[in-house]
């Protein structure tokens, strides 16, 4: 490691150097607390008072891990406050000395890539960099942010190089994509290889540097734009694995092509991919319009066939398969609204699209989910709740959509009605022993 880099290493561990982040949600909140764990001293900004409320309190959204953290995670400040400081105004950043300014706002709207909260906090972030005290190093800008790589270009680059601000000489710019599962402690921010790439050589060591405060293992990218495009190609490979595995249940209903997968998966290079009730999250359904934003209308017919065959996904997987299994159940239960198990996103789950089409198809559906309260059911998804697992003998079928724990950790055998028809995303109850009556169907199984 160069003497600069090192010498910069020092300077934000002895917390003569902090970290700024603006955006605090599941990203941003993340960010801060793994790096204020580490002994960065750290500012927060968001627009939300909410959120900078919580960050205050200690309250860290989907991060599972709690401080004072386990000593193994950090023996040297396992116990230690955590150096953070959060505002709504972005201006409080300016006399905290922050040398690292990392974006961590949203990216999209609804399915499609959004440009707009980025060029939002960029101008101040460069405000923030030409009113503060001058820096031995280039400030950082490092966007963890999922982007379109082009981005860079279009406006990142000049917003940042404007009113006398210069690339590489008072500002580094870099992308670091954040890959974190937020369910479980397996794929979490410290445990990921992190990809970054910096707008020079420099930029990419001063990151590589910095993220190994918190990642046990970092990947220098080419540039920011190679760092960028890794997370968007990443994503939309697994969203082909995934629309393949869905193409198979809805194209081959007379076979169990979760079971062929498995088996296929025995070959060494071939992934596993379970057939599903559709693709949810932040990041996955949304992965092939950056690469169509990216690379332009037309130019990956592929990418864009794959997302046609998606939007009408549930509703073929409904009409090949699902409306022959519960012909003649009316009352149906549906089981998590979150699209991961053990979290609370629900975005573009596919919890939507089956209570949906459940009811336009003039079924009664009702909803649980252990992370909503029943006032969040029926404001998200406009349903009424149910209480789990009592009310389950009720109802003439369930869909599990989120394996959560307690759904897993119950003997639900008990609770499920004689003659029931149980849908199972994933198999989470494949090995279950339900009473004869009952039938189980497991998505994409046959
Ligand atoms: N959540 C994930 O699993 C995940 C994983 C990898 C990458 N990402 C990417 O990370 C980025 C952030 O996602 P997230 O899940 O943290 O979103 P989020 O909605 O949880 O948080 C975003 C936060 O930014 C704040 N915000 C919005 N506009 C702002 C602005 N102009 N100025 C300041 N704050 C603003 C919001 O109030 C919110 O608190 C996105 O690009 C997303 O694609 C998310």
């Amino acid at each position: 490691m160069a003497s600069a880099t090192r010498e910069f290493l020092a300077a934000v561990r002895s917390g003569e150097v902090g970290a700024g982040v603006w955006g605090c949600g599941h990203i941003g909140a993340s960010a801060l607390f793994h790096l204020a764990v580490a002994g960065v001293r750290c500012a927060g900004y968001d627009l939300s008072a909410a959120r900078v409320r919580d960050i205050e309190a200690g309250r860290f959204l989907s991060t599972a891990v709690t401080h004072p953290a386990p000593a193994a995670t950090t023996p040297d400040t396992a116990t230690a406050p955590l150096r953070i400081r959060a505002s709504t105004d972005w201006r409080d950043m300016i006399d905290q000395n922050i040398g690292v300014h990392l974006v961590c706002v949203p990216t999209d709207h609804g399915r499609d890539p959004s440009s707009t909260a980025l060029e939002n906090v960029l101008p101040s972030i460069r405000e923030v960099i030409r009113a503060s005290a001058p820096s031995r190093w280039p400030r950082l800008i490092i966007i963890e942010s999922t982007i379109v790589p082009s981005w860079l270009d279009e406006f990142v680059l000049p917003i940042i190089a404007q009113h006398g601000l210069e690339l590489n000489r008072d500002v580094y710019v870099g992308a670091a994509p954040r890959r974190d599962w937020f369910s479980g402690e397996e794929h979490t921010l410290r445990t990921l290889p992190r990809v970054v790439g910096g707008t020079s050589p420099e930029a990419t060591a001063l990151m590589a540097a910095f993220y190994s405060l918190v990642c046990q293992t970092v990947k220098p990218a080419k540039d920011a734009h190679h760092a960028a495009l890794t997370k968007v190609v990443e994503n939309a490979l697994r969203y082909h694995g995934i629309s393949f595995a869905n193409a198979l249940a809805v194209g081959l209903p007379r076979y169990d092509t979760a079971h062929v997968l498995a088996l296929a998966s025995s070959k060494w290079n071939i992934p596993y991919y379970h057939p599903s009730l559709g693709i949810g999250g932040h990041c996955i359904p949304l992965a092939p319009q950056y690469l169509v934003t990216e690379a332009g209308a037309g130019a990956m017919p592929l990418i864009e066939q794959t997302v046609d065959f998606n939007a009408g996904y549930f509703e073929r997987l409904y009409t090949t398969t699902l409306a022959r299994l519960l012909e003649g159940r009316a009352r149906v239960a549906v089981l998590g609204l979150a699209y991961t198990p053990d979290a609370r996103m629900e975005k573009l789950s596919p919890a939507f699209s089956v209570l949906r089409t459940l009811r336009q198809d003039g079924r009664e559906a009702r909803l649980h989910d252990p992370y909503y309260s029943d006032a969040e059911i029926r404001d998200l998804a406009g349903v009424e709740p149910l209480a789990f697992p009592d009310d389950l003998k009720d109802y003439d079928a369930i869909v599990l959509v989120t394996a959560h724990t307690p759904y897993v950790q119950d003997d639900i055998e008990r609770h499920v009605a004689p003659n029931a028809v149980i849908v199972d995303n994933f198999g989470a109850w494949r090995d279950r022993r339900f009473p004869d009556g009952v039938r189980y169907y497991e998505v994409g199984a046959g």
